[in-house]
């Protein structure tokens, strides 16, 4: 059986891991999953209103006892590119594959929305690695697609594009890229 839409993914696993889409009362969780690793530098931060705006990209991971353990977002830059970002997980939760599922639920997410490359930014270059995603060097985009990125108010599509302005949030990330 096949399932589509936002709702795939949606039954738990033998652990009792559910890996279902944000609604809005996720924010205050998805803040909570991020800080320690905002803290670090490791992700960026954001705003809540960006994240209400913002919470349709979302999925969140369940534990069993319906607690909020991970989150992560799919945020589609172009017809052809998306970039999975936002991608955390509570601590006691790390190395039991509930990483590997939200980035597949994301993956199918981006195939759903027809979008065939998914970009990432991150320290966690083995993970991504273990799923297909490649280190690349600058741009991956065409002259003159970049020419219409720029115009983006978005940090994520500043890194994605290496603005000079953002240089200090992806200082000692790898760039990857996975084409599905
Ligand atoms: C990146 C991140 C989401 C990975 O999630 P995760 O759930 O720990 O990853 P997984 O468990 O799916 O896979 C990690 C490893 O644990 C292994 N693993 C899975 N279950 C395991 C278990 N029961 N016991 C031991 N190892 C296990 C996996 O095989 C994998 O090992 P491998 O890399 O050698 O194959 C998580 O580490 C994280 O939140 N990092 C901080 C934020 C970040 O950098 N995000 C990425 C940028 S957007």
């Amino acid at each position: 059986m096949s399932e589509h839409g936002r709702h795939a993914f949606h039954e738990r696993d033998e652990h009792g891991i559910l890996v279902r889409p944000a609604v809005a009362a996720d924010v205050p969780h998805i803040q909570r999953l991020i800080a320690p690793y905002v803290d670090r530098r490791i992700l960026l931060g954001k705003e809540n209103v960006a994240l209400y705006g913002s919470i349709q990209q979302f999925r969140i991971a369940e534990g069993p006892d319906g607690v909020p353990i991970g989150c992560g977002a799919l945020a589609v830059f172009w017809d052809d590119i998306a970039e999975v970002r936002t991608l955390a997980l509570d601590g006691d939760w790390i190395h039991k594959r509930v990483g590997h599922r939200m980035l597949e639920a994301l993956e199918h997410d981006a195939r759903e929305l027809g979008v065939a490359r998914i970009f990432c930014l991150t320290f966690e270059v083995d993970f991504f690695a273990k799923h297909g995603y490649l280190e690349i060097g600058e741009s991956v985009v065409s002259p003159d697609v970049y020419a219409e990125l720029v115009r983006s108010s978005d940090e994520g599509v500043a890194e994605f594009l290496d603005l000079a302005r953002v240089k200090p949030n992806t200082l000692g990330n790898t760039r990857m890229l996975k084409i599905l």
